[in-house]
């Protein structure tokens, strides 16, 4: 029986999410040091530690046959590989950034500038895209240093809090892509191994469906409930059980956390008291 090979970042920023994401979906991963490749005994995968900027390459060549890697990633390495899921972690974007003290007064200030990047594929596309030619300084890390040692005008790298370019008296002026964490599939898998994606899709979904919503509790009294339901985007539609309190209903739900806060004002003035609001570990739609 075949097996999906799913590789995962070996060290990184995604590390952890990504090992957190394979356990949410109750995919028991040991994670012993030095591992690279690694079996799950409850589910029909392997799982292989790899560098970062090798994975696109390997899932290309059919080694791996999904992977947890950054949209970053896909766009610079311009291989053809499918995107099955956005997975919401390693949220950043790929920027141009120069000195606070710069004279940046739009894009053709870098026509002819030294920009040090680590994403020299992506920042040509760009540049080539706005009719603009730069000298490029590729190099592999720690890129917000170059214009303090004098290698380049400009940056061009990931920026996630914005705390990098601070540091280095930096400033984001310009914005190339946006990227998370997304789970990337070989193009040619067989019959076999998509059922297996499949299910690792599912609960996957099941997964990140449960982070975005809730499940909420509220009491009401009886002349108010037909208002209350109707602000309150349900999954299919409220459950309402009677309070031992006569003339009061506790009204249950599942909603969007970010809709819950744009109505929780009105829920209160419609007369909603002992509002609660509960994660939810697994939400099947
Ligand atoms: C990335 C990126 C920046 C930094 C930005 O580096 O290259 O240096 O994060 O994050 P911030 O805006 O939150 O400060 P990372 O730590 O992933 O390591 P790398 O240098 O190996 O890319």
């Amino acid at each position: 029986m075949e097996r999906l090979r799913i590789a995962v970042q070996k060290s990184g920023r995604l590390f952890e999410d990504s090992i957190q994401m394979l356990k949410e979906c109750n995919i028991q991963v040991d994670e012993g040091k030095d591992l690279l490749r690694v079996q799950s005994k409850n589910f029909p995968a392997d799982i292989l530690f790899l560098r970062n900027s090798d994975i696109p390459q390997y899932l290309e060549d059919g080694v791996a046959h999904v992977g947890i890697i950054g949209e970053n990633l896909i766009a610079e390495s311009a291989k053809d590989l499918e995107i099955a899921e956005k997975l919401g972690f390693s949220k950043c974007r790929l920027s141009i950034a120069v000195p606070k003290n710069s004279t940046y007064d739009g894009l053709s200030w870098l026509q002819g500038r030294r920009i040090a990047t680590s994403y020299p594929h992506t920042l040509q596309s760009f540049l080539a895209k706005h009719n603009l030619q730069a000298d490029l300084h590729v190099i592999s890390g720690s890129v917000e240093i170059a214009p303090n040692i004098g290698l380049a005008d400009a940056i061009c790298d990931l920026v996630s809090s914005g705390n990098t370019l601070f540091q280095n008296g930096l400033e984001e002026k310009e914005i190339l892509l946006k990227s998370e964490a997304v789970l990337a599939v070989n193009r040619h898998l067989t019959t076999e191994l998509r059922a297996i994606l499949d299910k690792l899709l599912f609960r996957i979904r099941a997964v990140l469906n449960a982070k975005s919503n809730k499940y909420i509790l509220l009491n009401a009294p009886n002349d108010k409930l037909d208002e209350i339901i109707r602000i309150l985007p349900g999954m299919k539609s409220p459950t309402l059980v009677p309070l031992a309190l006569s003339g009061w209903s506790s009204v249950h739900t599942v909603i969007q956390e970010d809709k819950f806060w744009e109505i929780i004002h009105e829920l209160k003035d419609k007369g909603a008291q002992g509002i609660l609001v509960i994660p939810i570990e697994k939400m099947v739609l």
